[in-house]
């Protein structure tokens, strides 16, 4: 192994710079010659390559978003476009991939790896959403980002004696919603994993209401509603009650990552640099009970992501 390249895929993610940044450093430190590939698959496909150096990656750790560039590419699908990607790879003479990236990214690392292609993949979405890793890189940041707006709207919901929703990102997985849902006294969560209907939300809303609470948060995953303004008109008829809604969309996406985004990308960094050198192949990295560990490719992409039902329940208990 002389040579690895990095690349960002699918949706970003607040740490994806940190990741990048503990990948180039780690792999440079090893000895290896590091190259960045642009805008994910497709730079890929184009060979839109650049050597990393140490200083390629200064300034960036504290820096939200993805410094080299990301997209969802569809030609990597196609079997012309992966034939083009695997030239590309050994035309610059690429020993291995560390592919930073949420699900869909884990799929194209799992077909170069099949391909014969060493690749590792670091989990980078907001989304929370793969099971075999306690987190991804991001996730904290959002939560952080919409417990913020919880607050900023909970006061103006207070003076207006409103009931607010808060709808937020996440796919099909309701982790956003619920950790952010939890830490800033939602009350109610409504997730995917467990669809509560609106006739439940509206009896808490009466009964709060009824034990004279000021206003009421209402914590809606984009997984659990196919239509907010129909749930919020819905809430508003049978309630009786006035609700706002704010859909907080790719705000959650951006912004300054947390200490522990960062740690999380730097420690998930650093050893996905190290078990490719040990000449694994075919891996992601993840995080359980506080260890950085990896697993086969194809193994985490099979097992289906359960929402915690602990906290969930709990959530459910302290806002009533
Ligand atoms: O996977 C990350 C995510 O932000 C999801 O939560 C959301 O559904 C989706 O990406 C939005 O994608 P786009 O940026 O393409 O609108």
């Amino acid at each position: 192994m002389k040579k690895i390249g990095v690349l960002t895929s699918g949706g970003d993610s607040p740490g994806m710079n940190a990741a990048i940044r503990a990948v180039v450093r780690s792999g440079i430190y090893h000895g290896l010659k590091v190259v960045g590939i642009k805008r994910g698959y497709e730079g890929l496909i184009h060979g839109d390559i650049e050597d990393m150096k140490i200083s390629s990656v200064a300034d960036i750790i504290h820096r939200g978003g993805t410094m080299l560039r990301t997209a969802r590419s569809e030609d990597f699908k196609t079997e012309e476009g992966f034939k083009k990607a695997i030239n590309v790879i050994n035309v610059f003479g690429i020993d291995g991939i560390i592919v930073i990236g949420g699900d869909g990214s884990f799929r194209g690392a799992q077909s170069l790896s099949q391909a014969g292609i060493p690749t590792i993949g670091i989990p980078g979405t907001i989304d929370n959403d793969l099971a075999y890793t306690d987190y991804t890189i991001g996730f904290d940041t959002a939560i952080n980002t919409v417990l913020h707006a919880i607050s900023n709207i909970r006061d103006t919901s207070t003076s207006h004696e409103r009931a607010n929703i808060i709808e937020v990102m996440g796919r099909h997985c309701g982790d956003i919603a619920l950790f952010s849902g939890l830490a800033g006294g939602a009350e109610s969560i409504m997730i995917p994993e467990d669809l509560v209907s609106v006739d439940e939300v509206c009896k808490k809303l009466i009964q709060g209401k009824n034990r004279g609470k000021l206003h009421s948060i209402i914590l809606l995953a984009e997984g659990a509603a196919e239509n907010s303004y129909d749930i919020k008109k819905e809430i508003e008829e049978k309630a009786g009650i006035e609700v706002r809604l704010t859909i907080l969309g790719h705000i959650q996406r951006g912004g300054s990552p947390t200490a522990f985004d960062r740690i999380l990308a730097s420690r998930m960094g650093g050893y996905a640099v190290d078990i490719l050198l040990q000449g694994k192949g075919s891996r992601v990295v993840g995080m359980k009970a506080n260890e950085i560990c990896d697993m086969d490719i194809s193994e985490a992409l099979s097992m289906k992501k359960e929402i915690h039902k602990g906290m969930y329940e709990l959530a459910q208990i302290l806002s009533r």
